[in-house]
């Protein structure tokens, strides 16, 4: 392992989000390694952060991909008491905070598109995961949060397929951006919108998130498992469940993947 380039940004007292930051050059997923550490006993607030992964998780199965140099892939060790169904909401509080993050490198163009793509100029830039682990009794003993943001990527360094879907900080605001100084905001970001999400102000937090949703007004379709449900995105409720006006009147989505008919998938 090389020198931590991250120790500089290590702020706060034990359980601060970003107290101490562990950096490795390839790891085969960040998620991994962080789920070895919660387990050994590391802290709330311990991030695990990599110059590259060889397995990046993304949500649903997929894969995230996570070459050498560029990007931020990292996964932070939550400790919230909290019963396991809420989890998800840990992922919305996240993204609100990865936006703002990315609001101060990339101002006006970004967006997040429910539950937790970041976009900048429509296209993802950034994917957030939330892994909860059970302890023996079946109750939360810590969430794995990862996040993922792609940050100085050209777009020749993309996979063919990515190439239409995503984009990274660097194309979109044409310049090279300084990936220390962003997972800096980004932390304070994360520990300030969760220290109101534990205080009870999730729902005043989605009036936040809301104004960062994309695609209002859009046709779209939300797929779960085999379940498919069309209608147009109003916004997003106080519990953060997606609003779709559908042909039977508005229906609240409380997990799936948004589809653009015709357009992004
Ligand atoms: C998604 O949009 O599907 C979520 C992507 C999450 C990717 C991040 S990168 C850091 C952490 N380690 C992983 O293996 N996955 C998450």
């Amino acid at each position: 392992m090389a020198g931590n380039p991250y120790h500089v940004i290590e702020r706060g007292a034990a359980g601060t989000i970003g107290w101490r930051i562990h950096y490795f050059d390839e790891v085969d997923s960040t998620q991994k390694i962080a789920a070895e550490m919660a387990a050994a006993g590391a802290a709330q607030g311990t991030v695990v952060i990599a110059e590259a992964q060889t397995a990046g998780r993304g949500r649903l199965g997929r894969s995230w991909h996570s070459p050498p140099g560029l990007n931020l892939y990292q996964t932070i060790i939550l400790r919230p008491q909290m019963p396991i169904a809420e989890v998800p909401r840990l992922s919305l509080v996240a993204g609100v905070a990865a936006a703002e993050a990315l609001e101060t490198v990339a101002p006006g163009l970004v967006a997040l598109k429910w539950p937790n793509d970041v976009w900048l100029n429509g296209r993802k830039t950034g994917g957030i995961i939330a892994e909860a682990i059970a302890n023996h009794a079946e109750q939360l003993d810590c969430v794995l949060l990862g996040i993922g943001i792609n940050v100085n990527l050209g777009i020749s360094d993309f996979p063919e397929e990515l190439r239409t879907k995503a984009t990274s900080v660097r194309i979109a605001i044409g310049r090279r951006c300084d990936r220390i100084e962003l997972a800096a905001t980004l932390y304070q970001r994360l520990e300030a919108r969760f220290q109101e999400a534990e205080a009870g102000r999730f729902a005043s937090l989605m009036q936040v998130y809301e104004r960062y949703l994309a695609l209002v007004g859009k046709r779209v379709t939300v797929v779960e498992g085999a379940s498919r449900v069309a209608g147009v995105i109003e916004g997003v409720d106080g519990e953060g469940a997606l609003l779709l006006e559908t042909d039977h009147g508005v229906e609240r989505i409380l997990t799936g993947d948004v589809t653009i008919e015709g357009a992004y998938d």
